[in-house]
């Protein structure tokens, strides 16, 4: 299976600008040998998104609201990013859960508005350093916990909604922006994705799971991962604002598909 690429570019950049060269650097780099999916700010999204298309280059929000009408001020409506030609939707990213307080509960009604209205969610999950510390069978029950609480109620979904999901494990202490970082061992990693694999097939139903590795994912480190076939692509934060780091980044996963 082609590896999926998701660029987080966060808060960034700064200008419509910036943004637009920025796009023009995935122009420039899209594969025919794995899929490239960039996911700027929304004040870029609209923008980047309504210029002319790129063959085999797609656009994901970085969140959308559980109602798509109504007295929700701030919200974002699913079903409006579909209709935009938006296909993806980043949720439970662990910046959200940390800073703005979101709940597997929360995540869980996002899930469910997106799927219905024809998104494909890329649902983020992982542990923070303190379970980390307690070793593999805590960060497998903490994991356990976050996923049944944020895919509950799946069951009246069709097959393919279902396997429209993407989980993105994202051990919280991996992540660029958290001080004292560290990439994953891409073995432990994939053990873990292993796990949630199983995890989605025994209890919620999934066919065939697609589940990415982020946190810390740059040019040094990606043939190293890519080593793991159970870890079907990235999503990726820092590297995704550098030239370099996108250009081989997408080099490397194109010639693994
Ligand atoms: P990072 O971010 O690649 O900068 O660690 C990943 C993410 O937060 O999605």
């Amino acid at each position: 299976m082609a590896k999926t690429l998701i660029f987080n570019w966060k808060l960034n950049p700064a200008t419509q600008k910036q943004a637009e060269a920025l796009l023009g650097v995935y122009q420039k780099t899209v594969s025919k040998n794995c899929e490239i999916v960039i996911s700027p700010p929304f004040e870029h999204l609209w923008f980047l998104n309504a210029k002319k298309p790129v063959l085999g280059l797609g656009f994901c929000a970085q969140d959308c609201f559980w109602e798509n009408l109504g007295p929700y001020t701030g919200a974002v409506s699913a079903l409006n990013l579909k209709l935009s030609g938006i296909d993806y939707v980043i949720l439970g990213h662990s910046e959200k859960r940390i800073h703005l307080g979101e709940t597997d509960a929360m995540v869980n009604k996002k899930i469910l508005n997106a799927i219905g209205s024809g998104l494909k969610p890329v649902v983020c999950f992982g542990e923070d350093l303190k379970t980390h510390a307690k070793g593999e069978d805590v960060v497998k029950k903490f994991i356990k916990k976050q996923l049944t609480g944020a895919l509950k109620g799946l069951n009246s979904y069709s097959l393919s909604q279902k396997n429209s999901i993407i989980v993105a494990y994202e051990p919280v202490w991996a992540i660029s922006n958290n001080s004292g970082n560290v990439a994953d061992s891409p073995a432990d990693a994939a053990k873990i994705i292993e796990f949630i694999k199983d995890l989605l097939v025994s209890n919620f139903g999934f066919q065939v799971p697609r589940v990415l590795y982020g946190g810390s994912v740059n040019r040094k480190n990606i043939k190293s991962f890519l080593s793991f076939d159970q870890i079907n692509g990235f999503l990726v934060g820092r590297a995704s604002l550098d030239r370099e780091e996108i250009q081989t980044i997408v080099r490397e996963c194109g010639a693994k598909p």
